[in-house]
């Protein structure tokens, strides 16, 4: 989409509707993009990468949450690989760079009875953004503010999903983050520290 409401609202509906397994809703820009804990997402047209995945996971409810770390890992390597640089995951929904904010993921769960029925996996990048409201001008940067230069959005989304499908596969062979945990310390920020959860998933 050029412009939308929010890839997440949306990727719930078509999700409702019956989408499949795999489907990605991406837009250029969002008129309400929605972050945790009721809070916004500022969604600059053309500036950062607004994007959300519909996914049919045959896992157990508690598990769901796992999709989150999987997605943070995803965007963390694929920015590491791509753009040679070293961003760090804030456990669990945040990847920072220089210590500041520039990504934040939004999963959502369905259910079908007691089963999942679909999780949408939304994910923000501040990726070319030149400024923020002023709320967030301490704590949130973009790729191109941190690294000086102007990024390739489309090829940076293809990256996500490419090491998304990595770490999933991973991830469905044992149903658990068993066989990317060392790699998912390795990238932590926080590790070895005191956190406060604020969120349930
Ligand atoms: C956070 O608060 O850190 C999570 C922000 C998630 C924002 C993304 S942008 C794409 C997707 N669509 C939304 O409305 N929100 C998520």
């Amino acid at each position: 989409f050029e412009t939308i409401d929010s890839t997440n609202k949306k990727a719930k509906e078509l999700a409702a509707a019956g989408e499949m397994h795999g489907t990605l809703v991406t837009a250029d820009a969002q008129l309400a993009g929605i972050g945790r804990r009721g809070r916004s997402w500022s969604s600059e047209k053309e500036a950062g990468i607004y994007m959300s995945m519909i996914l049919r996971p045959e896992i157990e409810t508690d598990k769901a949450s796992m999709l989150t770390l999987i997605a943070a890992l995803a965007v963390e390597k694929a920015i590491a690989e791509t753009l040679k640089c070293q961003p760090m995951i804030k456990w669990p929904n945040d990847i920072v760079l220089n210590k500041k904010k520039i990504c934040g993921i939004l999963t959502e769960m369905t259910l079908k009875g007691t089963e999942i029925d679909y999780v949408v996996i939304g994910i923000g990048i501040n990726v070319n953004n030149k400024a923020f409201p002023e709320e967030i001008v301490p704590t949130a940067s973009s790729l191109s503010l941190e690294l000086g230069r102007e990024i390739d959005r489309e090829l940076l989304i293809t990256e996500v999903w490419k090491w998304f499908d990595v770490y999933y596969k991973l991830f469905l062979e044992t149903k658990d983050l068993s066989l990317s945990k060392e790699i998912y310390e390795n990238a932590l920020i926080n590790k070895g520290e005191q956190v406060k959860v604020l969120d349930p998933l």
